[in-house]
């Protein structure tokens, strides 16, 4: 049998999880429970729509947006905010600490049809949490709750927040914050179930999670954190008991993830996902969307970041990636690309199974991303 016809052949099965109700957020109605978590530098529009494409995806957010900038009308956060009919629906994610900031960035977005809007109170980098925003939030519980009442009451689209266990292991206020949150009136409450203090190390704390869902009477809880495969989607939904979860690096070493999933939850079998060929298919697709917005060159040079996660994917050789990153012009891209197909992946075939690659993580201290 050639190696593409096996592939064809195959379908994983794993457990089907437990019925769940459909996943809402307040009357936005989601189609899926598994959704594309933030990624800045990564969840662009061209990323959501090749995702979306693909399938299984309930819900995508942008990167972190500032809300100063917005209000502004700078030029970098108004790029992070495109977007278009298929991506939908689509949540903006801002951070900011000033309430009346967050509550009319709420309000423009929600005047330009954005579905939902979500609150970062997780990211970690100093830059963020210098200005009191991101994970910083959590240090400051009064002031954070209050603000994350005003928004609610500012519009009438639902607002959600992004959180993480807590600042450090001393202090996981993370519980408390979702039971607040829940009497504001915020639509959903997702947890990254890591401290800011870990960043991105270690393994994502389950029981810190569950912790969080068993805080709540009703608002829907989405566990993030780690999941990369079937399994761990599994593992999350079973041990935390959360309504969704949200797939952040494992989208990107795996863009076909949302539709597996989709698939497991409806029938506990599964197909794999693409090949070398699909995939090279799918980041031609992909940069193609990113040409018609800001042309061939910026298109090149914006697209480095992705083109790494595809290539590593796709098994491509070290000296091959690095000539693709090294690419100015068109005709130096097409030539790397040409290498890259004539040589094919590093001990597999172009359209039978890839193994899978191993995601990296943010690394260094903090304080200096
Ligand atoms: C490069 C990178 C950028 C990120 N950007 C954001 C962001 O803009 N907003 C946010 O809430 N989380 C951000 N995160 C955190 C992810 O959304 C997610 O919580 C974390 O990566 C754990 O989930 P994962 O293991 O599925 O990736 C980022 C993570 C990484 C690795």
């Amino acid at each position: 049998m050639t190696a593409d016809a096996e592939r064809h052949e195959i379908v994983y099965e794993h457990p089907r999880p437990e019925t769940r109700p459909p996943i809402a957020y307040g009357p936005l109605r989601l189609e899926t429970r598994y959704l594309l978590s933030p990624l800045a530098g990564y969840t662009n529009l061209p990323f959501r729509r090749i995702v979306r494409e693909l399938g299984g995806v309930g819900l995508a957010t942008t990167d972190l947006v500032n809300a100063k900038g917005l209000l502004r009308g700078n030029r970098r956060s108004l790029q992070l905010i495109e977007t278009c009919p298929e991506d939908s629906p689509f949540a903006v994610q801002i951070f900011g600490s000033d309430p009346h900031d967050m509550c009319e960035a709420a309000r423009l977005l929600e005047a330009r049809g954005v579905h939902s809007v979500d609150v970062n109170m997780g990211c970690p980098v100093a830059r963020i949490t210098k200005g009191g925003s991101g994970a910083s939030m959590m240090c400051r519980a009064d002031e954070t709750v209050s603000l994350v009442a005003r928004l609610v009451e500012s519009v009438r689209i639902p607002v959600t927040v992004k959180m993480r266990l807590g600042w450090d292991s001393t202090q996981i206020t993370a519980p408390d914050f979702a039971r607040e949150f829940e009497q504001a009136g915020v639509a959903a409450i997702a947890i990254h179930g890591r401290t800011r203090e870990q960043g991105f190390s270690g393994t994502v704390d389950l029981d810190g999670i569950r912790r969080v869902v068993e805080a709540v009477e009703r608002v829907p809880v989405v566990g993030n954190g780690d999941v990369r495969t079937i399994p761990d989607a599994a593992r999350m939904l079973r041990v935390t008991g959360c309504d969704a979860v949200s797939v952040g690096r494992g989208a990107l070493a795996n863009p076909w993830i949302f539709r597996q999933l989709d698939e497991w939850e409806r029938t506990g079998r599964y197909r794999p996902p693409g090949t070398f060929e699909d995939r090279l298919g799918l980041m031609m697709r992909q940069f193609g969307y990113l040409e018609e917005r800001y042309g061939e060159r910026n298109a090149i040079v914006m697209f480095r970041k992705m083109g790494h996660w595809y290539l590593k994917g796709m098994r491509v050789k070290p000296a091959l990636r690095h000539r693709f990153q090294l690419a100015k012009t068109r005709a130096e891209f097409d030539a790397a690309l040409d290498e890259i197909c004539e040589a094919g992946p590093i001990g597999g075939s172009r359209t039978g199974l890839l193994p899978d690659m191993y995601v990296p993580v943010p690394s260094g201290p903090v304080e200096r991303w």
